[in-house]
């Protein structure tokens, strides 16, 4: 993934691959001020080695609330980030003997503190409408051994673009506690929905305690704040510092203060607003293209927030990992399906991006990424000799 971003990185190349907000949307200037108030109230005192900083756990205890979850600040525990709580819960849960479940196309993120840690994994699909295969998750559960966990990704889905409906997310609550397994709940993206309602987390439902809900400002605030939170069981809270600070210690003290320091001025509402209403006409210019462009090639996701539209090509024979090779030389880049498949396969799959890049730009990126599809299945149909069937 690494790689395949770098090479995106040329002039005129329209880069429908990206994972972020756009930086045009970011509120430097809010946080200017923010920075400002944080040093002149606590001097050097905020700069030093410091425990996690009370107001932001209140807020977000509070913050939960919204998300249909009672919690006190104590189980709030401060991460630099959603991956690096994912790599904490790898470590305390996860050994050679022990079994994850994730779904079959999910965030590199998690191959990496699964599969990539050596950890065996049962994987479960998930139905593009509806969120994660309940059936499959069930049976996932029920085949002995027993997993010690499940890592889902309940809205907007990276990189389906999909939510998990309220009645599953009631009966993935059930199952956890039915079979005895831990669920990850993954969710950066809930705060970044532009229509529809908003769901309650699968935490809200979550009556013996077998939830772990890992929140994120990522995507909410900045990328760059490099923190998240957990929302843990009390009695685990000793264990999971225990791991974090064989990690890294803790999380910056003065980015905590600058980030509470926005929540408490109440900006994030706005800020929200300004992105979503962005990212909701640059959802529906690429919708609108994907239409027009590619309507007899492709199906694809309809989200209704967060940063992605998952596509897949009519064609199954096309590989899309081949195809970024011609949309390259096309200047349009996309991250080929694959990428996310935990145990290959889903080659005629890719996801777009449509936050980080304009309306023009999308319909632009669009239009070449179909005359890439259309022109490379020409050819591989004149290859095999069976005509053109992409005139
Ligand atoms: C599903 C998912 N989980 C976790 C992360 C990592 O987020 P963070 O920046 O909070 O570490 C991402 C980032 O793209 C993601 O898409």
């Amino acid at each position: 993934m690494r790689e395949l971003i770098k090479r995106t990185a040329q002039p005129g190349m329209i880069a429908l691959s990206g994972g972020l907000p756009a930086s045009e949307f970011l509120p430097t200037d809010a946080l200017r001020d923010c920075v400002d108030a944080v040093l002149t109230r606590e001097g050097g005192n905020a700069l030093q080695y410091r425990p996690m900083y009370q107001p932001l756990l209140e807020w977000i205890a509070e913050y939960m609330g919204t998300r249909g979850v009672t919690c006190d600040p104590d189980q709030v525990f401060i991460t630099n980030g959603n991956q690096q709580a994912l790599t904490i819960l790898s470590h305390l849960f996860l050994d050679q003997n022990a079994l994850a479940v994730t779904e079959a196309i999910t965030f590199t993120g998690i191959h990496q503190v699964t599969r990539g840690r050596g950890i065996p994994v049962r994987t479960v699909a998930t139905d593009l409408h509806t969120g994660v295969d309940l059936e499959a998750l069930e049976r996932a559960f029920r085949i002995n051994p027993t997993p010690r966990l499940a890592i889902i990704i309940p809205d907007f889905h990276n990189p389906l673009g999909v939510s998990i409906t309220e009645e599953k997310r009631i009966q993935i609550a059930q199952l956890a506690e039915q079979y005895g397994v831990f669920i990850v709940e993954d969710d950066p993206y809930s705060p970044l929905r532009f229509t529809g309602k908003p769901l309650p987390a699968i935490k809200a439902y979550d009556t013996a305690e077998r939830v772990f809900y890992l929140g994120s400002f990522s995507k909410m605030l900045m990328p760059a704040a490099r923190l998240g939170w957990m929302i843990a069981p009390r009695e685990l809270i000793p264990k999971l510092t225990v791991i974090r600070e064989s990690i890294d210690l803790e999380s910056s003290g003065f980015m905590q203060r600058i980030v509470a320091e926005f929540l408490q001025r109440h900006l994030l509402y706005d800020h929200l607003k300004q992105l979503n209403t962005a990212n909701a006409f640059r959802c529906a210019a690429m919708l609108t293209a994907l239409d027009q462009y590619m309507g007899d090639i492709a199906t694809w996701t309809h989200p209704e927030g967060g940063l992605f539209v998952w596509l897949t090509l009519n064609d199954a024979q096309i590989d899309t990992w081949q195809l970024f090779e011609h949309a390259l030389k096309q200047r349009v880049a996309f991250v080929p399906g694959g990428a996310f498949a935990v145990e290959g396969g889903y080659h005629n799959t890719l996801r777009l991006n449509f936050s980080n890049v304009n309306e023009e730009q999308i319909e632009e990126g669009v239009r070449r990424l179909a005359a890439v599809v259309r022109e490379y299945g020409q050819q591989s149909y004149r290859k095999n000799g069976n005509g053109n069937k992409y005139d």
